[in-house]
């Protein structure tokens, strides 16, 4: 068993992965500023694995204390580096604080990890990396091409950052996790994905309409060249996403020679368009999803899903949910947040009567 830091743990991937861990045994120290997530996440963590994490809240950027929390919570054998600004509109307006966020987060962790003895590390990026690719589905192998925003820049310079670090640091290991499109909830619905502000990404603005919380979704253009007209992406489950990561630390944990960065595509295989998302979501919770078609949204491509087969074959690590059980978590956790507010403001109306 392991000693595992997860920077960005109470976040949506964060917080599962978290779980997957603690379900495996390994100690979990989370480190996380709560710039765009919520404190009580650690309450739904213990509820489902009975276990509260440690936690730490500070931010990746502040160096020195950083270095006094691996102080704190000695022999820490691995990182999980989640913690990260990822709303690439956002990214456009405040690319400043995207380099400053995402790299320096990154470039402090590299540089404390041989001060304290740690040598192996996962880190999040995206298959924004790829940008339209030319041939589909994408293999790790995949051209990258320019970033479409600063936030896609970030991760492709991450990558970098990593080779060239391990490459001069014979002790060090790596693996780099190119995440799809991750949706859905934990089947407890004691987590979940909780958007601040309104949602930018599909599901949760999917279920927050078909809560009624939003008057329609607006579909982003049915005019690509895609059998409906709408974008396709590989839409991922989260739990099965967060599983990858325990058997990637595994595969750090285990290998013998140092020194080596592997990179992994994690999705499922299949592309699923904007539309068959709306269907699929309708009829499995047997709910109505309101929607409007408006026109494309800057930035998007057309179409993308992840040729799997090197998780599949070397982490032994495949997609098991069906798109149906996770739009059916999606739905679960919705609601499990509409009775969580309710209460809220039960304890609010009676402590004001007070
Ligand atoms: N979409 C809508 N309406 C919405 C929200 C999304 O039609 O209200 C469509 C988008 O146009 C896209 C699809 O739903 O076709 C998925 O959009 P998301 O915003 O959920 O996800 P993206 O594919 O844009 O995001 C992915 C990764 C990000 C990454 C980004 C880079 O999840 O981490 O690609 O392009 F930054």
């Amino acid at each position: 068993m392991a000693k595992v830091l997860v920077t960005g743990g109470t976040g949506y991937i964060g917080s599962h992965t978290v779980v997957e861990l603690q379900k495996k045994g390994h100690e979990v120290v989370i480190v996380d500023n709560l710039s765009n997530s919520n404190i009580d996440v650690l309450n739904g963590i213990e509820k489902i694995t009975g276990v509260y994490p440690l936690f730490e809240n500070i931010d990746c950027v502040d160096y020195v204390g950083m270095d006094r929390m691996f102080e704190k919570h000695r022999d820490i054998d691995a990182i999980i580096h989640f913690a990260a600004s990822k709303a690439v509109g956002e990214s456009v307006e405040k690319p400043l604080m995207y380099y400053r966020n995402n790299l320096v987060s990154l470039i402090n962790l590299l540089q404390l990890m041989p001060v304290h003895g740690v040598k192996s590390f996962v880190f999040s990026s995206s298959c924004t990396v790829y940008g339209q690719p030319d041939v589909l589905p994408v293999t790790e192998k995949t051209p990258i091409k320019p970033a479409m925003s600063p936030y896609g820049n970030t991760k492709q310079i991450s990558e970098e950052i990593i080779y060239d670090t391990i490459h001069a640091n014979p002790s060090y290991n790596g693996i780099i996790l190119r995440y799809f499109n991750p949706i859905g909830a934990h089947p407890s619905a004691h987590i979940g994905e909780l958007p601040i502000g309104t949602p930018n990404n599909l599901l949760p603005y999917i279920t927050q309409t078909a809560m009624g919380l939003r008057s329609e979704l607006k579909v982003f253009g049915d005019d690509y060249d895609t059998p409906d007209g709408s974008c396709i992406r590989d839409y991922i489950n989260v739990v099965d996403l967060a599983k990858a990561h325990v058997v990637a630390l595994k595969r750090l944990l285990n290998i013998k020679s140092k020194q080596q960065v592997e990179v992994y595509n994690i999705g499922t295989g299949k592309g699923l368009s904007v539309f068959e998302i709306i269907h699929t979501f309708e009829k499995v919770n047997n709910v109505k999803v309101p929607h409007t078609i408006v026109g494309r949204r800057e930035g998007d491509i057309e179409q993308i899903w992840a040729d799997a087969s090197r998780a599949n074959e070397i982490l032994k690590w495949k997609a098991a949910e069906s798109v149906e059980d996770t739009l059916k978590s999606a739905w679960k956790w919705e609601k499990a947040l509409k009775k969580q507010r309710q209460q809220k403001e039960k304890e609010e109306n009676e402590a004001s009567s007070n």
